[in-house]
Parts: structure tokens; sequence; C-alpha cells
């Protein structure tokens, strides 16, 4: 470290070459099992989670690249198209890639609870089911579902999970839903909400 030529708080470009030989991050060394890439729009999370799950796969290591932003440009950085389900990347052995897309994750939240309504329900039971989950928070909730469904210990057989998440806004929004949501749960006794039917809930 005491070579480094600092110009500007920049290091030289003879000076960046060598760190880039010797300096292995300490989350590469011993990664977590889940890695997420957070802050500003512009920072790099898209660049260093994309550079770190190609290390980790190349390490040999089974690897999920997941992109919570809805404006994701990952698909343009991978070459292939992003989807709401596990997308192996061609040339990278060990390396999928899922964009949780909110608009998708709402719909299939849709059907699972319109799945578990009786079957003898009406159509129009089913309409006014379908028209409590087609709000905004439904979204919010249903990628919240599929979010926390990736920490669970045994998520897909996965080594490691990387997160290229959201500008930070969007993304403490998400880390804080359960707060939220518990909140309103407790108070809401009407046993429907925006989420479906409660029962909808214990899938
Ligand atoms: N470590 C880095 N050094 C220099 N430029 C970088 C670095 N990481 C990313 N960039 C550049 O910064 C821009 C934004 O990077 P990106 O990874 O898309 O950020 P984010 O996903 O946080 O919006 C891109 O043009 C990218 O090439
Ligand atoms: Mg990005």
């Amino acid at each position: 470290m005491d070579k480094l030529v600092h110009c500007g708080g920049i290091p030289s470009h003879e000076n960046v070459a060598e760190r880039i030989d010797t300096e292995v991050p300490g989350f590469l060394v011993a990664p977590t099992r889940h890695l997420f890439f957070t802050g500003k729009g512009g920072v790099g999370k898209t660049s260093l989670s994309t550079a770190t799950a190609l290390t980790l796969a190349d390490s040999g290591k089974k690897i999920l690249l997941v992109s919570t932003d809805a404006a994701s440009n990952l698909d343009e950085m991978l070459g292939v198209e992003l989807r709401n389900s596990p997308t192996p990347v061609p040339g990278v052995p060990g390396l999928s890639v899922l964009n949780i897309d909110p608009d998708s994750a709402a719909e299939s939240y849709r059907q699972r609870v319109l799945g578990q309504m009786d079957a003898g329900a009406s159509e129009t039971e089913r309409a006014t089911v379908r028209e409590q989950l087609s709000g905004a928070c439904t979204t919010e909730i249903a990628s919240f579902d599929e979010f926390a469904a990736l920490l669970a210990d045994d998520a897909g057989g996965y080594d490691h999970i990387v997160f290229d998440t959201a500008p930070t806004g969007h993304t403490l929004r998400l880390l804080s839903l359960p707060q939220a949501w518990s909140g309103f749960l407790a108070g809401n006794d009407r046993g429907a909400s925006c989420l479906g039917p409660h029962s909808g809930l214990k899938m």
C-alpha cells in the first residue's frame, strides 16, 4: 500500500495495475452466503456484483446473481435476457441470473392466492379477490416475498447469492417491509386486504 502514488486521491495507472494483481478484497477471500451491493445510482453496484458473481463462479461455486432493480442493466452486462426465474448464463458454468420483476411477482402471487380459494368459489368472488390484489401494495409485498425466499438457508442449493440492488431508497424500503407490514396486519381485522385473504399468507 505504501508504494501507491496518489494523485487527487486516485492511484496512478502503474500502481492501479499493481493493486489489481496483488489485492483481493476480503469478500472474495471469505465470501458470506449472501452478498449485497447497495448504494446510490451509478456508484458501481451492477459492475461489482457482476464481477463478484463471475469470480465466484470461476472458482467452481454455484452462484445466483439477483437484480432487485427495475432499471437493471444486468442483461446488457451478461448478454442474457432477465427473467423472473433463474436463467443460466451462457459460457459461465455455475452462474445463473434472476430478476425480481415486481409485476411478474405480483401476478404469480395472485395466482397462488386464487389457486387456494375454494373450488366452489364463484366468478364474482374470484374477481373480488383479484381486484383486492391489483394494487401497488400487493406488488410490493409480492416482490418482498420472492426476495425473502432467497434468504432461506437452502434456497436453490446455491453456494452464494449476490444481490445487485436498486438505488438506496428503494432497497431500504424493501428491507423495512416486514416491520411496516407487521403493524398493518396487527391493526387490520377485516380478514382481507391488498395481500388477499390472510389465509393466503400461510402458503
Ligand atoms: N470501479 C469502477 N471504477 C471506475 N468506473 C466504474 C467502476 N465501477 C463502475 N464503473 C462505471 O460507472 C458506471 C456506473 O456503474 P454501474 O455498475 O452501472 O453502477 P450502478 O449499478 O450502481 O448504477 C458505469 O459506466 C461503469 O462502467
Ligand atoms: Mg445498476
